[in-house]
């Protein structure tokens, strides 16, 4: 089984898989083959979190619940808590919101935010919406759907947000299977809105709609002169519905996920210690809020910590985003995996025309995070980024580098404290270090998933095994307690019956200069099973040619493993991404296999 220069090592499920032999990595006796990169040492005290380690022991959920005001009543509002709380504190006039796009620039403090969610709850009220109804915002980023959201919540409705470049197909599927009753949307917008088709959606408000409005839709500005700023809060328990993220799995439509208003409290204390928040950062998240990253650490982890949050809408640009964090003086900065490659593609020149001297801490998500990108963040930067990990299901980080703590580029980092996480075969059993297998998540945790909507058995599957949620990703624990992911469950490739995790492969592909972004699939092969296929967008200045694809795969067969190399290259000028930056390797697949290509809606254009 076992052979010089490659390692084996065996699945719960009895396939043989096997990690490349590559330099920089050490043989383990499980067989497994770590990664060993150079660690960054962690940054100088001064952090919110002091010492991992002492946090991981002592800390608990419950103590954090002590410092709002809801621990005696039991009766919450995530809204008050973020917003109102400030508004009424001496934080009052503390700038909550710098909104900006092309067209617009504004800033709004608490005590505005606080007035405008509350005009916008007494709206709903007027229409009769309320507590455990369904209020879908289909906006592009604007102060008007921050406004929307938190005045939702504050009637205890229960907000959806959608990401305003979804189709018509999209968006009637989250609207019919959420029921929802209201949507906040734009007249642009509402074309891809089929209200005919939606029996249960009363009432439409249009922000910035001209003229009267038929029945059922109303002008949102008009409906937010008429009432007051004073609004009695619908107190809720702590369990009750908030939110619902709609999110594609591997197989079927995309599904509600349902979050609580008791997420809250793992949302302020991850933006403490992940995000390191203090009281005179500014805050950026580039998520839109239609994704999790968006609404749980771009409006609630920055508001619950009293910080000012900067939105900026339109597209992405490095000059666009340099410029941002330069005008704001962006102190803390979260963002994804591709972002970053594409700043890195954009070269350390362009850098350099912007001041960036304010920022101090930078953090990453939803995607593999290269050991490339990392280094030529420090050397671009001069900062490390903290990678971290967790899912629209888990609501909020679970695993995750902190400044306080050393960083072994390519890990996701440790658990956060109050979540114990590990590595279960398929059976349930735990693993020990350096085994591949499910990255599972002892239940519960503050920000857990508590439903899917109307599916209850999808709901189920995640908790398959008593004790344990399922992540679907699969990666494994070095000795010093570090996670590496290695992939969803089933995008992992059996060529010649060896397991390679894609992930290490695109990392080492767009390691070589002329590859901008790679995604890797499995395609059948009647001798080998599977063979290794690389679909890669090259950076600019780079021509397509036989050569580079044959240069290219030595690079990885030298820098890797043999087998780990794609024996079939083919370029394109883009890679089909979600909004959230994860490469599609299922439209990959399916273009490979010429096979449909399922649902688009989480597709970047
Ligand atoms: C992946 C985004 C590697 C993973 C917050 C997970 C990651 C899925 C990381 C969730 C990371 C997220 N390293 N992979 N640091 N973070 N993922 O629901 O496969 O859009 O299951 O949530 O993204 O994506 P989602």
């Amino acid at each position: 089984m076992d052979s010089p220069g490659r390692n084996v090592f065996i699945l719960s499920s009895g396939f043989l898989a096997v990690i490349g032999s590559c330099s920089g990595k050490k043989r383990t006796e499980e067989g497994i083959q770590v990664k060993e990169t150079q660690p960054i040492e962690a940054i100088a005290a001064g952090n919110n979190l002091e010492s991992y380690e002492e946090a991981y022991q002592n800390f608990s959920f419950k103590d954090v619940e002590k410092e709002f005001s809801w621990y005696e009543t039991g009766k919450v509002n995530a809204a008050y808590e973020a917003i109102d709380r400030h508004a009424e504190s001496e934080r009052g006039d503390h700038i909550a919101l710098h909104y900006s796009d092309s067209d617009r620039e504004e800033k709004y403090t608490f005590r505005q935010m606080k007035e405008q969610s509350n005009r916008f709850g007494n709206v709903l009220r007027k229409i009769g919406v309320g507590k455990g109804d369904r209020v879908f915002i289909f906006m592009p980023r604007t102060p008007e759907l921050y406004f929307s959201f938190l005045g939702t919540l504050k009637v205890g409705a229960i907000v959806g947000p959608l990401f305003e470049a979804f189709m018509e197909g999209a968006v009637r599927d989250r609207l019919e299977d959420s029921e929802a009753v209201a949507l906040v949307t734009t007249p642009q917008l509402l074309s891809r809105v089929p209200v005919k088709e939606l029996p249960a959606l009363k009432h439409v408000i249009l922000v910035g709609a001209e003229g009267e409005q038929e029945e059922g839709f109303y002008s949102f500005e008009k409906e937010m002169d008429q009432v007051s700023p004073e609004l009695d809060i619908e107190w809720v328990d702590r369990e009750d519905s908030m939110i619902i993220h709609y999110t594609s799995g591997s197989t079927g439509k995309p599904k509600g996920v349902v979050h609580v208003h008791n997420a809250m409290i793992h949302h302020y204390q991850t933006g403490r210690w992940v995000l390191d928040l203090k009281e005179d950062d500014v805050y950026w998240c580039t998520a839109d809020p239609g994704w999790v990253t968006g609404t749980s650490y771009g409006i609630f982890a920055p508001w619950l910590n009293g910080v000012t949050n900067v939105i900026r809408g339109g597209r992405f640009s490095p000059e666009d985003w340099y410029g941002t964090l330069e005008k704001y003086g962006v102190t803390v900065w979260y963002s994804a995996p591709t972002a970053f490659r594409m700043l890195m593609g954009a070269g350390a020149d362009i850098v350099k025309q912007f001041d960036l001297s304010k920022v101090r801490h930078m953090l990453s998500v939803g995607e593999p995070l290269n050991p490339e990108v990392i280094r030529w963040g420090m050397e671009t930067y001069g900062k490390r980024i903290h990678d971290n990990w967790w899912m629209t299901e888990t609501g909020g980080i679970l695993i995750s580098n902190y400044p306080c703590m050393k960083m072994k580029p390519g890990s996701m980092g440790r658990p956060f404290p109050g979540i114990q996480a590990a590595i279960i075969d398929d059976e349930g059993n735990e693993l020990p270090p350096l085994r591949m297998g499910n990255l599972a998540i002892r239940t519960p945790w503050p920000s857990m998933m508590r439903k899917i909507w109307k599916n209850e058995s999808k709901y189920k599957e995640y908790f398959r095994i008593p004790g344990w949620y399922i992540s679907g990703d699969s990666a494994y624990m070095d000795e010093d307690g570090y996670f590496w992911f290695q992939g969803r469950i089933d995008d992992v490739i059996n060529t010649s019956g060896e397991r390679v995790g894609p992930f290490e492969v695109e990392s080492k592909l767009v390691e070589h200069q002329a590859v901008a972004e790679a995604g890797v699939i499995g395609k059948p092969d009647p001798v080998r099973g599977e063979i290794i296929k690389a679909f890669i967008a090259l950076r600019k200045g780079y021509e397509a040619s036989d050569e580079l694809k044959e240069e290219i795969r030595r690079f990885v067969k030298e820098g890797l493993a043999g087998h780990a190399a794609p024996r079939e290259i083919e370029f394109k000028d883009k890679l089909p991404k979600t909004r959230s930056g994860k490469i599609m390797r299922r439209v990959l697949k399916a273009w490979e296999l010429d096979l449909p290509t399922g649902d688009l809606s989480t597709m970047d254009d």
